[in-house]
């Protein structure tokens, strides 16, 4: 078992600050943990991507985006995608792929703004409930704290979205406040909807 999934904020923080000395730049390009490997996607993974996570309707009913209809969709995303990661500015992606086989089992994602990193996440159906997400968003905040620019975490979701929020808490993040109408997730309504923050900082 990955070390760093049964870990704690304080944990996460101490073990980060033992590995490096000076400041590292968050997001980097690819992580590992025990069972998975997060890594900037490429062009040839949009048909994989397509397949596995980003045309399953599941996933999308409390996401901002709709599930896509052809791989050339979910080509011309991860077109964007790379483009973030070449400028390094934007919401940058990992694709997230298992050891074990090589199947890619999701994404998840973040966006920089001064000291606060937002995630997002998602992973095809068929691979929800083995603890994949929290595997390896416990990397993602282990990666962040590691940059000192970064002393924030923060995810959130739509109020009703129970099983992220699952994901938050097992992490080790906090629950800070509803935030009214602040989505829209076009799956789920017309209208906007109250979500749920949730964060880690760095003195936690
Ligand atoms: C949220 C999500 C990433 C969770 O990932 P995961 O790797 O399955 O996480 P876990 O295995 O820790 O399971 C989290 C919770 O999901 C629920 N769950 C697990 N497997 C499930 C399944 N097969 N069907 C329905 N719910 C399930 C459980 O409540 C679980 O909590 P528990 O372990 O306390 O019982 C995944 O459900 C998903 O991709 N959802 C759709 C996308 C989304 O909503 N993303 C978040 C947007 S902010």
């Amino acid at each position: 078992m990955d070390r760093n999934v049964s870990a704690g904020p304080e944990r996460i923080h101490r073990e980060a600050a033992s590995c490096y000395t000076r400041t590292v730049e968050f997001p980097p390009e690819e992580l590992e943990t025990t069972r998975l490997v997060l890594r900037r996607p490429t062009i040839e993974d949009a048909e994989a991507a397509f397949e596995s996570y980003a045309s399953d309707p599941k996933i999308t009913r409390y996401l901002t985006w709709t599930a896509h209809t052809s791989p050339a969709q979910t080509r011309e995303y991860f077109q964007q995608a790379i483009d973030a990661w070449d400028l390094r500015m934007g919401h940058r992606i990992w694709l997230i792929e298992r050891k074990e086989d090589g199947a890619l089992v999701g994404t998840i994602g973040c966006t920089v703004h001064f000291h606060r990193a937002e995630i997002g996440f998602a992973l095809g159906s068929r691979f929800w409930g083995e603890g994949y997400m929290p595997e390896a968003m416990k990397q993602v905040c282990a990666a962040a704290f590691q940059d000192d620019r970064i002393s924030r975490v923060q995810a959130l979701c739509d109020e009703e979205n129970t099983r992220s929020s699952r994901v938050m808490q097992k992490i080790g993040m906090q629950y800070e406040g509803r935030l009214r109408q602040y989505g829209q997730h076009p799956n789920r309504s017309d209208t906007p909807r109250d979500c749920v923050m949730y964060a880690m900082v760095r003195s936690d």
